[in-house]
Parts: structure tokens; C-alpha cells; sequence
């Protein structure tokens, strides 16, 4: 609860856990799975927390 959609079902970690993760500092999906675990078994979700990236969210600006 109160976590957002799950992005990464494998670890249940939802959207809000990742975005604040992102916030707090991880600027790779490497760096996201290390903070949180999220992307760290299948894999499946990593190009969700791709597109939550930085320099993901800098690149569909320009
Ligand atoms: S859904 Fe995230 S590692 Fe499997």
C-alpha cells in the first residue's frame, strides 16, 4: 500500500518505491536494483525502470 502500481512483481516493488529511488539518487536501472532489488531476478521489468531513468526522461524531452 500506499507503494503505486508494482512495477517489478518479483520483488513487489511498485512505481512510487522506484520513482523515489530514482529521486533519491540511482541513475542506472544497476543502481535501482541495487537500492531497492527491483530488476534484479527476471529482468522483465527493467525497461520500465529504463524509461522512469533521468536520462531516459531527458532524451523523450529533446
Ligand atoms: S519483474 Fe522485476 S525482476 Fe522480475
Amino acid at each position: 500500500a500506499g507503494a503505486g502500481p508494482v512495477v517489478c512483481a518479483c520483488h513487489g516493488v511498485g512505481l512510487d518505491v522506484i520513482t523515489a529511488t530514482i529521486a533519491g539518487g540511482a541513475g542506472s536501472v544497476e543502481a535501482v536494483g541495487a537500492a531497492c532489488k527491483a530488476g534484479t531476478n527476471c529482468g522483465s521489468c527493467i525497461p520500465e525502470i529504463r524509461k522512469l531513468l533521468p536520462e531516459a526522461l531527458a532524451r523523450d524531452a529533446a
